[in-house]
């Protein structure tokens, strides 16, 4: 089994470097890691923030695991040649349209959550965000009015293909939990958001036993704040995907803490924590490791069919938190390296 390490820029690197430690802690037999530069660092090497030979070895291998890209150096380049079009490259070569982002407390750390503890407790909620469509791939660019302003442009659009696949994602992963799925979108306004409700409404009948519900995206980031326990599956598109998540992650204590899995439709997957790079606390090993960590667990469950060691990381995560595991994002003082120590101690 070949993993793919692409650690990028950042803290991409200090916390890729952490989750491996622990996966070598498993000593899975034929577990092998190849690595290859991808963002920032790609750009810097090679010229390019995707490299043929990283896109290569993402396609070879069985697993990806991914750190972040993005670097503040290369925020004036050209947009196709920014450390982000790495992700957006691989998500959309790869067809990893199914991006599962898990948001809940370890009941630890309801003291490290934004909201009151008794509120933050009851979160559980599983965002499927559709991640190669929408406006993020839409046409886009600069052009001048006819009065000479500047005016920037990205097309938001979703064919019905795209739709009905993340929505059957969605009543699947709902179906796998506690069977209600919420549909989040902004059809009061935008035609793709009344095409998107349209078709999960059509898909529904294939799915009589899962409970849907639709919101407004504005409602939902409110409700998610208000009362997070409410939900249990939520599908939505690109854009607010990208968005509900960030905000979910604090719910449930830190953006430190939520993994990611990016899956195409035979379930080969890409696995990367929720947050960026982290410039502003990069090369200081105070990043919080165990969003990477639980991304490869989660990576060993999804892509690998290696549940059982999937199971000891996130129950190791649980007691090195219930020992007293801080990072700073968590309030305390553990370093990123002294973080993975703890998780391989309970292991
Ligand atoms: P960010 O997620 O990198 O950071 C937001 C805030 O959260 C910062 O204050 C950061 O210090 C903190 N933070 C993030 N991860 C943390 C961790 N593991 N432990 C402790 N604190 C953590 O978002 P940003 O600052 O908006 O973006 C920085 C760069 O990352 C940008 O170039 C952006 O495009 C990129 N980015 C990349 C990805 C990705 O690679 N998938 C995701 C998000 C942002
Ligand atoms: C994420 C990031 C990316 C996104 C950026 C870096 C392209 O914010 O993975 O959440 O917007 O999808
Ligand atoms: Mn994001």
């Amino acid at each position: 089994m070949l993993v793919a390490l692409l650690p990028g820029d950042g803290i991409g690197p200090e916390v890729i470097v952490e989750a491996v430690r622990v996966l070598d802690a498993l000593e899975i037999d034929g577990l092998l890691f190849e690595e290859a530069p991808v963002g920032g660092a790609a750009y810097k090497q090679s010229g390019h923030p995707l490299p043929e030979a990283t896109l290569d070895l993402a396609k070879r291998a069985d697993a990806i695991l991914f750190g972040a890209v993005g670097d503040p150096a290369c925020d004036a380049l050209e947009r196709h040649l920014r450390p982000e079009q790495a992700i957006l490259g691989l998500r959309k070569e790869l067809g990893l349209f199914a991006n599962l982002r898990p948001a809940s407390l370890f009941p630890e750390l309801a003291d490290a959550s934004a909201l009151r503890p008794e509120i933050a407790r009851d979160i559980d909620v599983m965002i499927v965000r559709e991640l190669t469509g929408d406006v993020y791939f839409g046409e886009k660019g600069m052009r001048t009015t006819e009065e000479g302003l500047r005016e920037g442009y990205d097309i938001m659009a979703y064919d019905e293909a795209e739709i009905a696949r993340i929505a059957r994602s969605g009543f699947e992963t709902a179906r796998a939990r506690r069977g209600k799925l919420c549909s989040v979108d902004k059809a009061n306004v935008l035609e793709t958001s009344q095409l998107w409700r349209d078709v999960v409404v059509e898909i529904s009948a294939d799915y009589p036993d899962v409970d849907l519900s639709h919101l407004y995206v504005d409602n939902a980031a409110m409700q998610l704040v208000r009362d997070p326990g409410q939900f249990d599956t939520i599908v939505t598109g690109n854009l607010f995907g990208d968005i509900l998540s960030d905000l979910a992650s604090m719910c449930a204590g830190s953006i430190g803490m939520l993994p990611s899995a990016s899956l195409d439709k035979d379930g080969k997957g890409l696995y990367e924590p929720i947050h960026g790079s982290a410039p502003d606390i990069a090369g200081r090993g105070k990043a919080n490791p165990l969003a990477t960590i639980l991304s490869a667990a989660m990576m060993l469950r999804y892509s690998l069919d290696l549940v059982e060691p999937a199971d000891r990381i996130e129950q190791a995560v649980g007691k090195a938190l219930a020992d007293g595991l801080r990072t700073a994002d968590l309030g305390g003082d553990a370093s990123t390296e002294e973080a993975a120590n703890a998780v391989i101690a309970m292991l």
